[in-house]
């Protein structure tokens, strides 16, 4: 498992402790290629379409130090983001100039300033209690940075923690399949179907193709990448 795994398909480990350890140690070796610099523009352009209210509660899973929590709750948002590395949290909030303070919630220790937290802790371990209510789910790199094996308990996990009337905004990267048609290609992926499908709704918004070298075997030739943006209820 590499942390910059955000490809749907590309991932196989199986998710232990060793892999919490591993999280963990990317962190602090700050090998966090998949942290972006600026805000994921797919959200700026998608979180729109889900017409949630301005003071609607926003539940970012597995949300490392991402810009991306800033910009909802600069859009009046309150965030709530759960994340397993200290490491990652204590960044997101001294690189943004804020000031958190800090208390213990259950298993974790929730970190706050304003309408912007995070509970440090593992994602699997959360209740319904920890979390409190919540309106939207983001998730960007999130679900498919997990092997594929444990992406069900997430999506599981999901589903408890999910109030009825919940959106979810779902960003992924999938490799295209070498023989896939255009219509495989283009549509809701397989995966995608079979782990949301028995409880949720799922609207495919958005398709882009691009060709992309791999940063760790740059020699090799581009591969072409769908960027997909999902838009998923309760049903
Ligand atoms: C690929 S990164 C994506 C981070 C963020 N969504 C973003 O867009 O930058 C995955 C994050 O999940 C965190 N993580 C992995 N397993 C976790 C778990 N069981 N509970 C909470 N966080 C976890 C990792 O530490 C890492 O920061």
């Amino acid at each position: 498992m590499t942390p910059d795994s955000s490809k749907v398909s590309s991932i196989g480990a199986v998710l232990t402790n060793q892999d919490d350890r591993l999280w963990l140690e990317f962190w602090l070796a700050q090998r966090t290629d998949f942290h972006q610099s600026l805000v994921n523009p797919l959200l700026c352009r998608f979180w729109p379409s889900l017409e949630s209210t301005r003071s609607s509660r926003v539940f970012v899973p597995l949300c490392g130090k991402s810009l991306d929590m800033l910009w909802l709750s600069q859009q009046g948002h309150e965030v709530i983001g759960v994340e397993l590395s200290p490491v990652a949290v204590e960044g997101f909030f001294r690189e943004n100039g804020l000031h958190p303070v800090q208390r213990q919630v259950g298993q974790f220790t929730l970190w706050n300033d304003g309408n912007l937290s995070i509970l440090c802790g593992d994602y699997f371990a959360l209740t319904a209690e920890d979390i409190g209510h919540f309106d939207t789910v983001y998730d960007r790199a999130s679900l498919t940075a997990l092997p594929e094996n444990i992406r069900g308990r997430y999506v599981e996990q999901l589903s408890r923690l999910v109030p009825n009337t919940a959106k979810i905004l779902l960003l992924t990267i999938e490799d295209a399949a070498e023989d896939a048609t255009v219509a495989q290609a283009n549509g809701i992926d397989a995966e995608i179907t079979s782990l949301f499908t028995s409880k949720f709704d799922i609207d495919l918004a958005y398709v882009e193709s691009v060709f992309e070298l791999d940063p760790e075997s740059p020699q090799l030739p581009a591969k072409r990448a769908e960027y997909k943006v999902y838009r998923i209820c309760v049903r």
